[in-house]
């Protein structure tokens, strides 16, 4: 008989076909959230599972799930598992790092042009029917070319972003836990600097880091008064990296002059105030949304877990025990 697993949102043909051939698959194609306890009812049988980011791994869902052995997260990002409660029952996690930092990179490029030239807001005057013609000082927006990059975190992401600039002839600077090696800083054309440095000097911000209790608010009301006042701030990173509630009270005084977001604290619900501001481009979460990578990261997800089952350690696990 094979080994049962749950696929707990809509996913590819091609991956289900995939994984039929190892699993009794029962997938969730239509896509809705399961709210907790309808998770725990439909992993309580299974062997494996393919999740999501929205998906809640605790020790409370793993202690209904007597035959699980892992885990595979569909996201870079894992802060949805509790990666102690797996290792304490046993089961094994993993996710899909690589493959979708270029398309990430792309969409944090996105971001960057679209807040620094007012695009979202400038669309939306055209489509109300306002636009009465062309004015010296209309949607006067910032120079992408020849600006400050600063990046928190120069990991895949950060490096990608990084190298991108390189067309805009911009300066870039770093900061991260860890410097990084002299070839990546060198194809970065990075410098590292302090945290304080980065914030003063910066005219772009961008957030490339994992959400952890350490990265909680890396972004918080003391460093957005850092800020330069006509600075903007990216994040494509996590929900919860920056303080929402702040980052509003700044984008509302001019303490800084926009930002461009792709995550959320509390997503898929938005901080009010966000809705209220016209210098903030709103993206949901879909920094790693092309087709051809969203496919990846659900087949390496899929792979992962018929390593896993097989008893061989997968490509991308993330508690070796
Ligand atoms: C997306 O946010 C990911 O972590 O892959």
């Amino acid at each position: 008989m094979k080994p049962k697993v749950l696929v707990t949102r809509e996913v590819f043909y091609e991956v289900l076909e995939y994984l039929s051939q190892y699993f009794e698959v029962t997938s969730n194609q239509s896509d809705s959230l399961m709210e907790p306890g309808t998770l725990a009812v439909n992993l309580s049988d299974k062997e494996g599972a393919l999740v999501t980011l929205s998906d809640r791994i605790d020790s409370t869902l793993l202690s209904c799930c007597p035959d699980l052995k892992a885990v595979c997260n569909i996201a870079v990002g894992y802060d949805n598992i509790d990666l102690d409660a797996c290792t304490k029952a046993r089961i094994m996690a993993t996710n899909t790092p690589g493959v979708l930092d270029d398309t990430t990179g792309d969409f944090t490029w996105a971001l960057i042009l679209a807040t620094a030239r007012r695009l979202t807001e400038a669309e939306s005057y055209l489509r109300s029917g306002q636009w009465d013609g062309w004015k010296l000082k209309q949607f006067l927006g910032m120079d992408v070319h020849h600006a400050t990059l600063g990046i928190f975190g120069l990991g895949r992401i950060g490096q990608v972003v990084a190298r991108r600039s390189i067309g805009f002839e911009m300066k870039v600077i770093y900061q991260d836990v860890r410097r990084a090696g002299p070839e990546i800083e060198q194809a970065c054309r990075a410098s590292f600097v302090d945290k304080n440095e980065l914030l003063a000097q910066a005219d772009i911000v961008s957030v490339h880091v994992p959400y952890s209790p350490a990265t909680h608010h890396l972004i918080g009301k003391q460093e957005l008064e850092r800020m330069k006042p006509a600075s903007v701030l990216i994040n494509a990173s996590r929900g919860g990296v920056v303080d929402d509630a702040a980052l509003i009270e700044s984008l509302r005084s001019g303490a800084i002059a926009a930002a461009g977001l792709d995550v959320f604290e509390n997503e898929p619900k938005l901080h009010p105030g966000f809705l209220e501001l016209k210098n903030v481009v709103l993206a949901p979460h879909i920094a790693s949304s092309s087709k051809a990578t969203r496919l990846k990261m659900a087949m390496l997800a899929a792979q992962n877990l018929v390593a896993a089952l097989a008893g061989e350690t997968p490509p991308n696990l993330l508690n070796p025990f």
